[in-house]
């Protein structure tokens, strides 16, 4: 017997990254494994102060109770603190920050506290495939704007503007973007407030990639939130996450920042889902987040000599791209001679034995591009490329 799924999985299905890992898995059952160049978390550990701190408060016996859902005040204070000292973003900890399992979390409870069926919401093309899952699965229709190669991976939204807006109840942003790498943009944020206010949109900026490879001196991080934008808590909010920017993505912290009515409103839903976390990791968490300058220096000092490899390994494909990238991954046009970044994922997996997201899963503006992650060694990029080489060498013998 099947029980039907419920109607609103609609077309919904399993997260491509879910499906593929398991194929993955199931090809490395064969040597030589599979390099996987593809999925966005961090291989490096977090700091050793992090670490230390989840430890020792895990051995007190008065930790393992059941946690506020709001979050324990010192990690509210921590993200606080944090946005003032790198966002210059003042947000009251008791009532403009909320803690979440990640920022995929929060996509989710955005969502479904604020979308209703048959509202639309406007997602990027190319962009994070979760905003229209989270979308659809609340009821709502996506409606898809298009980021270009030829407007610099930014929305043209004097063109979105003129289309009917009237049913739009959200809007998806995220820079520095993911998977273009565009870097935030101070005169776009303006913008994009603005757009927001006259059209009644509720703006949501998804903002974990701020800190890695960011423009300038990384040992004085300078990353935007579009909370910074005068005005733009009446009408924006912003995910931000330590999955990437202190190598926590399995420890799943995330936060929303957001005007008081906001968060309460958000926190209907949320409270109902979970409860606070483990709390030696949220004091963990806090631990990160008041991390020196330091340790956003070295962690970009590795992720730009991977940047340096992962940037010949596409020459070798015969890839385009820019090197101005923001976040941990390359994105790259592919050569004329492949139909579409489907075909050099798979020639690549199949033939190589080394895994490059093709560009399509985020959109259909993405489709003749390939994102590489720099989640893997320089010695593992290296060994990556000697494995395309001979492909390649095998095929000009052909
Ligand atoms: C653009 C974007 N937003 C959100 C997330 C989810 O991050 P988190 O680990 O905080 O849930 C990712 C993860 O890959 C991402 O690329």
């Amino acid at each position: 017997m099947q029980i039907a799924v419920a109607d609103r999985l609609g077309d919904t299905k399993e997260y491509y990254f879910s499906k593929k890992l398991r194929e993955i898995a199931q090809m490395n059952e064969n040597d030589p494994k599979v390099i996987n160049l593809g999925i966005g978390s961090p291989d490096r550990p977090p700091h050793a102060d992090v670490v230390e701190k989840l430890y020792s408060s895990a051995l007190k016996d008065d930790v393992h109770g059941y946690q506020s859902y709001k979050g324990a005040v010192k990690l509210r204070k921590a993200y606080a603190e944090w946005y003032e000292r790198y966002f210059s973003v003042e947000l009251n900890p008791e009532a403009e920050l909320l803690p979440l399992i990640g920022s995929k979390e929060g996509i989710m409870h955005l969502s479904m506290t604020y979308i209703n069926p048959g509202d639309e919401v406007l997602v990027p093309d190319p962009g994070y495939p979760s905003y229209r899952s989270a979308s659809n699965l609340a009821g709502a229709t996506c409606v898809a704007y298009d980021l270009k190669e030829e407007l610099g991976w930014k929305p043209d939204l004097e063109a979105l503007g003129k289309k009917d807006l009237s049913k739009v109840k959200l809007m998806w942003v995220n820079f520095p973007h993911m998977p273009t790498g565009t870097p935030p943009d101070a005169e776009l944020f303006k913008d994009l407030v603005a757009f927001a206010k006259k059209h009644n949109i509720l703006l949501c900026h998804d903002n974990p990639y701020g800190f890695v490879l960011p423009a300038g001196d990384f040992s004085n991080p300078q990353p935007l939130s579009i909370l910074s934008i005068p005005g733009a808590k009446d009408v924006a909010v912003e995910l931000n996450s330590l999955s990437k920017s202190h190598n926590m993505a399995g420890w799943r912290f995330g936060v929303l920042a957001a005007s008081e009515h906001i968060i309460n409103q958000v926190m209907r839903f949320k409270s109902n889902m979970d409860s606070g976390t483990f709390l030696p990791m949220q004091l963990a968490a806090a631990r990160a987040l008041s991390l020196g300058d330091e340790w956003f220096q070295e962690i970009n000092e590795v992720y730009a000599k991977r940047k340096k490899k992962a940037e010949e390994l596409l020459d070798l494909i015969g890839c385009r791209y820019k090197t101005n990238q923001q976040g941990m991954f390359v994105w790259a046009k592919i050569p004329d001679n492949y139909k579409d970044g489907y075909e050099v994922s798979d020639r690549f997996l199949y033939k190589a034995r080394v895994f490059i997201t093709p560009g399509g899963i985020f959109g259909k503006n993405g489709t003749d591009h390939v994102r590489l992650s720099l989640c893997s060694t320089v010695a593992t990029l290296e060994e990556s490329i000697a494995r395309i080489k001979k492909v390649l060498k095998g095929n000009s013998n052909n």
